[in-house]
């Protein structure tokens, strides 16, 4: 048996540039479509996992205050699947902290888990292996596989029944500089968490085989616009996968509907100032109300005033391509 310590390992959110939504295994966690992202500085996980013969139970602190029970719960299945390959038995403390606010309208789970994955698997004693962090990090959240390398990163589908899939990288941040401009529309939790919002597309929208058939074709255009570092190209494709996706749970029955009303003038306002200025400039967002701008290093201030004088858009944030998950302690 090793003997388990303590680590602590960073993680870098990641936006999605061809969309996940859907699993093909949901006891596994595997995305039904392959996906592309976009690793993001300088949003941060930092987490500490500490193993001690000491402790009666785990224990996960989020940004300083105790979790969620559903939160543990989560933490505590990554934990038992390192704990069963490392034979180790104890119990850890977990201590987790972003550095962006959960409100930001960033998904703070990608690299939430990211980090947990890889510091817990330092603690335990495994060795530093990005393919098993991912595969790890992926079991508790499929875009947390993607946040284990930086720049831009795929995450293929998985295949029914088989739990090791990973996520593998395609270029380094160094590749292209463009941004991301977060125009955040609301404040507070989404009532729809991404799990659920995919079951439940899966279950009633009767444009999901659609979504499932049409996402591997718009995930090759994204990959082949990045190596030819063709914003219009990944532009276009990444639009597309964010309504197609949109479309898809908002056919759900009920309907699943992320957008508030700023969201949409968000959209439009954006549409119209790349009509009207050339600006190379195009929109995603995740399973909540937030946009998510896409553009040139050099347009970034022209692109950030835009969305700023948006009526409804609380505030902007700028995030630029950034490193993957890692270790900083243990
Ligand atoms: O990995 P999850 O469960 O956080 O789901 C992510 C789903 C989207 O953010 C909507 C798309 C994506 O590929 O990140």
């Amino acid at each position: 048996m090793s003997s388990p310590g303590k680590a602590t390992a960073r993680a870098y959110a990641n936006i999605a540039l061809a969309k996940y939504w859907g699993k093909a295994d949901v006891e596994y966690n595997l995305p039904a479509v392959p996906s592309i992202s976009m690793t993001l500085a300088p949003l941060t996980t930092t987490t500490t996992v500490r193993f001690d013969a000491g402790f009666t139970e785990d224990t996960l602190e989020l940004d300083g205050q105790p979790a969620r029970p559903g939160e543990v719960k989560r933490a505590q299945a990554l934990l038992d699947r390192v704990r069963s390959e490392a034979q180790v038995t104890q119990f850890a403390a977990v201590s987790s902290v972003n550095d962006f606010p959960t409100a930001a309208g960033l998904a703070s789970s990608a690299s939430g888990f990211c980090a947990l994955a890889a510091a817990a698997r330092a603690a335990a004693g495994l060795g530093w292996d990005r393919g098993l962090i991912s595969s790890l990090s992926r079991w508790s959240s499929a875009s947390a596989g993607r946040s284990v390398y930086g720049g831009f990163v795929e995450l293929p589908a998985g295949t029914p029944g088989d739990p090791w899939l990973s996520a593998k990288s395609l270029a380094g941040p160094e590749h292209w500089d463009l941004r991301i401009v977060v125009a955040v529309t609301a404040e507070g939790r989404k009532d729809v968490g991404s799990t659920d919002g995919m079951t439940h597309t899966r279950d009633t929208s009767p444009y999901y085989q659609a979504w499932v058939n049409a996402a591997p074709a718009l995930c090759d255009q994204v990959r082949e616009g990045i190596e030819k570092r063709d914003l219009r190209q990944v532009g276009e494709a990444m639009e597309h996968s964010t309504l197609a996706m949109h479309a898809c749970a908002m056919a759900a029955a009920p309907a699943v509907i992320y957008f508030q009303p700023a969201t949409l003038a968000v959209l439009h306002a954006l549409r119209a100032f790349r009509r009207d200025s050339g600006v190379q400039v195009y929109a995603t967002m995740d399973a909540g109300p937030h946009v998510k701008a896409l553009c040139h290093a050099d347009d970034v201030t022209r692109v950030e005033q835009m969305l700023a004088g948006v009526d409804g858009v609380r505030r902007t944030l700028v995030a630029t391509p950034g490193p993957g998950v890692e270790l900083i302690d243990g």
